[in-house]
C-alpha cells in the first residue's frame, strides 16, 4: 500500500484494508475499501482496530463480510463518483444477502460522508451508517444504534474531544514502512479545495502521543515512518514537557529512536517550509532526501486567485534553499490545470515552473469544481477540452522528467528498504531514499532490511537492481 501513488497528498487510488487472519466463519467480518489519500489508508487501519474488540476481523472478500465500510475521498469530482458506483455494486450484494435472510451493513466513512452525508443517505437508503473522519472511535456504538433502530445513523459533527485518544493503537505485525498521522485538517482555505470543510480545522497531536505510537511501531518491526497530515509541516503540537513543538522538533525526537532508520513526511505547504525545517533536511540523516511540495500553479495571478498566499518567487527560493541544504533532495509536487480564469499565458508559466524545478515525481489534475468552495462560484470556468489539452502537455513534460530522474540512477548504488515480496518468485520490492520503487532478486529474510543495491536499469516508474553482498 506504500506505493508511489499513495504517497502524494491526496490521490485517487483505491485499495482494500482487510486482514483475513481468522478462519472463515469465525466471528463477524468487515470489508474496508479505501479511496483517496494515505490519511484514509491510515484511518481505515484504525477503523479495523476499533472494530476488533466488537468481534470483527478483516476480510478482502466482500462475499464473507457482514459489514462493508467505504472510506471515501471528496477531493475531486471523480473521486466521489467512484463511491457512488461502488455503492451500486455493493447494494446488489446486500439485496441478494437479504433475500437469503442475512444482512450486510453498509457504512460510508471519510470525506464524502462528511460533506454529503445527509444527501447520500437520502440518495442511497441502502446505507446503514454515515460517519465523518472525526468520529471513527464511535463506530461500535453507531453499529449498535443501527442494529436497534434499523435506521440510517449519521454522525458527521466535529466533536470537541478529538478522536486520537480514543482510537486503539496499531497492533498487527507491521510492514517495514508505516504511516503515522501527526496532524489533521487545514486552515489554509485554498479556494479550490474541500479539505478545510471535510477535515475541519488544523489539529496537531501531542508529540508524546506520536512518539509512543512510533515506538510501538518500531517494536513491531517498522523501520520507516511517514508522518501524515493535510498540512503536516504546519505541525504545532504540545511538546512532551510543556511548550510547543514544531515539525523539526518532532523529526529530531523521532530520529533518536534507534530502531527507526528512515523518516518522511507528507504533505506540505510552501508557506510552512521554515528555515528550521529546511535545516532538518541537512542535519537529520534519517530524514530521507525527498519532499512532496505542491506548487499548484506557476502564475502569481492564479496563485492569488487560489488563495495560496505565496508567489512563485517564494517557491523557487524554497527549492534553492532545500537544494543547498540537501543537494540530492528529490522533489515531488501537485499541479492543477484549468483553474477558473487560467489563460494560455498562465498555463505556460506552469510549464516553465516544471522545467525550471525538474521534479522527480508529480501529480497533476484538471481543476474540478467542488460544491461549496469559492472557486466553484467563478463564472470564468475553463472548457473541459482546454483543461484536457493542457493536462496532456503538462503530463508529457512531467513524465519525461520522472523518466530522466529514474534513468540517471543506472549504475549508482542506492540504499533500498525491502518492503514486500516482488511480483515474480524470488524477487523483492522496495524503495530507494528518493521513494522510487526498486525490484531485485533476493531472499525474504531481507524484508525489513536496508541493503546497498546497484541499479542496473530504470524505467518510467521503477528501478531494477542487484543487491550487493
Ligand atoms: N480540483 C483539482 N485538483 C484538486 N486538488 C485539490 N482540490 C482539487 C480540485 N478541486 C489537488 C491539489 C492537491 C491535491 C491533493 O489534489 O493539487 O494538492
Ligand atoms: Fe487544501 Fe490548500 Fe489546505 Fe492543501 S493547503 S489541504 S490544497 S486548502
Amino acid at each position: 500500500m506504500h506505493d508511489a501513488e499513495a504517497l502524494t497528498g491526496l490521490m485517487q487510488v483505491s485499495q482494500s484494508a482487510g486482514r483475513g487472519e481468522e478462519a472463515a466463519g469465525a466471528g463477524k467480518k468487515v470489508f474496508i475499501k479505501t479511496f483517496g489519500c494515505q490519511m484514509n489508508v491510515y484511518d481505515s487501519e484504525r477503523m479495523a482496530d476499533v472494530l476488533a474488540p466488537a468481534g470483527y476481523t478483516g476480510t478482502e472478500d466482500l462475499r464473507e463480510a457482514s459489514l462493508v465500510i467505504l472510506n471515501t475521498c471528496h477531493i475531486r469530482e471523480k473521486a466521489a463518483e467512484k463511491v457512488y458506483s461502488e455503492l451500486g455494486r455493493i447494494r446488489q450484494v446486500q439485496e441478494a444477502r437479504r433475500r437469503a435472510g442475512r444482512d450486510l451493513v453498509i457504512a460510508v466513512a471519510g470525506c464524502v460522508a462528511q460533506a454529503e452525508g445527509q444527501e447520500m443517505a437520502l440518495r442511497a437508503p441502502a446505507i446503514g451508517i454515515v460517519v465523518g473522519p472525526q468520529s471513527y472511535h464511535r463506530l461500535p456504538m453507531l453499529l449498535e444504534e443501527h442494529a436497534k433502530s434499523g435506521k440510517t445513523v449519521i454522525e458527521t459533527e466535529f466533536p470537541a474531544a478529538e478522536k486520537f485518544g480514543e482510537l486503539p493503537s496499531p497492533k498487527r505485525r507491521a510492514a517495514p514502512s508505516a504511516f503515522l498521522t501527526a496532524q489533521e485538517g487545514c486552515d489554509k482555505f485554498c479556494t479550490f479545495c474541500v479539505v478545510p470543510y471535510t477535515r475541519g480545522a488544523e489539529y496537531s497531536r501531542p508529540a508524546a502521543e506520536i512518539l509512543d505510537e512510533a515506538r510501538r511501531l518500531t517494536d513491531r518491526g517498522v523501520v520507516e515512518i511517514t508522518l501524515l497530515g493535510q498540512n503536516v509541516n504546519a505541525y504545532r503540537g504540545a511538546g512532551p514537557s510543556g511548550g510547543g513543538w514544531d515539525l523539526p522538533d518532532l523529526l529530531a525526537a523521532l530520529s533518536d529512536i534507534p530502531e527507526l532508520q528512515r523518516l518522511r513526511f507528507t504533505t506540505s505547504h510552501p508557506n510552512e517550509m521554515t528555515a528550521k525545517l529546511i535545516a532538518a533536511h541537512r542535519d537529520l540523516s534519517k530524514l530521507m532526501p525527498y519532499l512532496h511540495l505542491p506548487f499548484q500553479a506557476g502564475s502569481d495571478r492564479i496563485l492569488k486567485a487560489m488563495n495560496r498566499k505565496h508567489t512563485m518567487a517564494d517557491y523557487f527560493r524554497i527549492v534553492e534553499e532545500l537544494r543547498a541544504a540537501r543537494p540530492d533532495i528529490a522533489l515531488s509536487t501537485d499541479v492543477i490545470v484549468g483553474f477558473p480564469g487560467e489563460t494560455e499565458e498562465d498555463f505556460e508559466e506552469t510549464m516553465r515552473t516544471a522545467e525550471k524545478v525538474q521534479f522527480a515525481q508529480a501529480y497533476s489534475f484538471k481543476y474540478s469544481a467542488r460544491p461549496g468552495t469559492p472557486a466553484a462560484e467563478h463564472d470564468d470556468q475553463i472548457a473541459e477540452e482546454v483543461k484536457a489539452e493542457r493536462l496532456a502537455r503538462l503530463q508529457a513534460l512531467l513524465s519525461a522528467q520522472q523518466a530522466a530522474f529514474n534513468k540517471a540512477m543506472a549504475g549508482r548504488t542506492l540504499d533500498v528498504l525491502w518492503e514486500a515480496p516482488g511480483r515474480k518468485d524470488g524477487q523483492l520490492s522496495g524503495r530507494s531514499p528518493y521513494l522510487q520503487a526498486v525490484h531485485a532478486e533476493g531472499a525474504h529474510t531481507l524484508l525489513g532490511r536496508i541493503t546497498a543495491t546497484e541499479i542496473v536499469s530504470a524505467s518510467q516508474n521503477s528501478l531494477h537492481g542487484v543487491i550487493k553482498n
